[in-house]
């Protein structure tokens, strides 16, 4: 089966590290087409998986635009939507990993005849979307897509009650090779004395692209209610212009006095060895989390995790048995959990272990991908019926390609 992936973003986030693991099982017979150029280009150059970059103007469509500015911005994607729909006359299939990718992907699937798949990533609600941005995602699937995968039931819910149709949604978990995240003790120990961390420190982790709705905010209010030796690792950069907050962050770190105690790494690409180097990992999402691979990662890398209980975030952990969840928001309750980690270690491994066992099982990524080639194989089976002349014939022989 040959793929079309599009993907709008060039950063390197979540959606698009999954997406990395999907394409790479399919890397010999499919294009990553990218909306912007950057650091996820050259980690799918890196991985060998085939990509190209299609428009090289920023399309500035942002997640709280208003319908005035979606509609305008949306006629400006037509020389887009054009390119795609020609490019796809090669492929069997269109996958669309983002929401504007879903935009242009979907109308281009309707000019060239081919499925499109769309591989929900977000919570369409209004904590992180416009009205009109949602109105144009679900109507757009709706219409568009053979298939809708969400990562989290938390996903596919906020997506029906939006109006999604129940019948074109499944849920696949993000799948991981439990292998990466097992770290020998001498490299954590080097790694951290690299960093300057001492060894009577108690090391609380959070990895995320620093972002308001991800809560960097809530773990250093909380720090400043744990003792000196409780320090924290903020791994991770503002990815979409959100540098007014790295400020912000900054500043509040003098406000509370925690210069000596918070260290900002930037955006790495060893997480699982820092993880490794942390004694636990916290998620802080105020607003509901897609699914949180962090979470998992935190798990894989036999740490115990403390995340907020909401959206996909729930469907990880189990609290008190394979980690644990606190109220979105709630420093109190966050450097409690915190405390309670830090004077109880060996509870905390074990739970810690207990997490990593499930999370092995629960999110590995051989299985993840083989759910979601079933899948494809089934949207495929299911538009060939529709148009049987095109399985007699190969894909990129169908159309004539000059006729865009
Ligand atoms: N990550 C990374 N380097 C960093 C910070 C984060 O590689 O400095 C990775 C992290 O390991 C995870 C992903 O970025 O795999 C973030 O995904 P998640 O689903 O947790 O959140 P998102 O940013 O996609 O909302
Ligand atoms: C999105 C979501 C995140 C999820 C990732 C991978 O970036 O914000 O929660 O883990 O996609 O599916």
């Amino acid at each position: 089966m040959n793929i079309l992936f599009l993907d709008q973003s060039g950063h390197l986030g979540g959606a698009e590290l999954s997406l990395a693991d999907v394409a790479e099982s399919h890397r010999d017979r499919c294009l990553v087409g990218l909306f912007a150029d950057g650091p996820f280009r050259a980690h799918l150059e890196k991985r060998s998986i085939p990509n190209t970059v299609l428009v090289h103007n920023t399309i500035q469509i942002k997640r709280s635009s208003g319908w005035i500015h979606s509609l305008s911005q949306t006629y400006f994607l037509l020389p887009c939507i054009l390119q795609v729909a020609k490019l796809a006359r090669s492929y069997d299939l269109i996958y669309a990993n983002t929401q504007k990718a879903l935009v242009i992907g979907g109308l281009a699937s309707r000019l060239a005849c081919r499925p499109l798949v769309y591989h929900l990533r977000d919570i369409l609600s209004a904590e992180h979307f416009s009205t009109a941005n949602r109105f144009i995602a679900i109507k757009i699937a709706n219409y568009c897509a053979s298939l809708v995968l969400a990562n989290s039931e938390a996903t596919r819910s906020a997506f029906i009650a939006a109006g999604g149709q129940p019948n074109i949604t499944q849920v696949v978990y993000n799948g991981f090779i439990p292998e990466q995240y097992q770290i020998d003790a001498d490299s954590t120990n080097q790694l951290k004395h690299q960093l300057g961390l001492k060894d009577d420190q108690f090391i609380v982790g959070h990895f995320s692209r620093l972002s308001p709705w991800k809560g960097q905010h809530v773990l250093l209010k909380a720090l400043a209610k744990c003792p000196e030796q409780i320090v924290t690792l903020l791994v991770g950069d503002a990815l979409f212009g959100e540098q007014e907050y790295v400020q912000q962050l900054q500043q509040q770190v003098i406000d509370l006095g925690l210069e000596n105690r918070v260290h900002f790494l930037g955006f790495r690409s060893d997480v699982p060895q820092l993880m490794a180097v942390c004694d636990l990992i916290a998620h802080t999402s105020i607003a509901p989390e897609p699914f949180g691979r962090v979470i998992v990662e935190g798990m894989l890398c036999d740490r115990p995790v403390i995340a907020t209980r909401a959206g996909g975030a729930t469907e990880l952990i189990e609290s008190g048995k394979t980690g644990w969840m606190c109220t979105p928001n709630d420093a109190d309750q966050l450097a409690a959990k915190i405390l309670y980690c830090y004077h109880h270690p060996c509870q905390t491994a074990a739970i810690a272990h207990e997490g990593k066992r499930q999370a092995s099982q629960r999110f590995n990524l051989q299985f993840t991908n083989q759910v979601i080639d079933q899948h494809l194989d089934s949207v495929l089976q299911q538009s060939q019926k529709i148009s049987p002349l095109r399985k007699a014939m190969p894909s990129n022989t169908l159309f004539n390609q000059s006729t865009f």
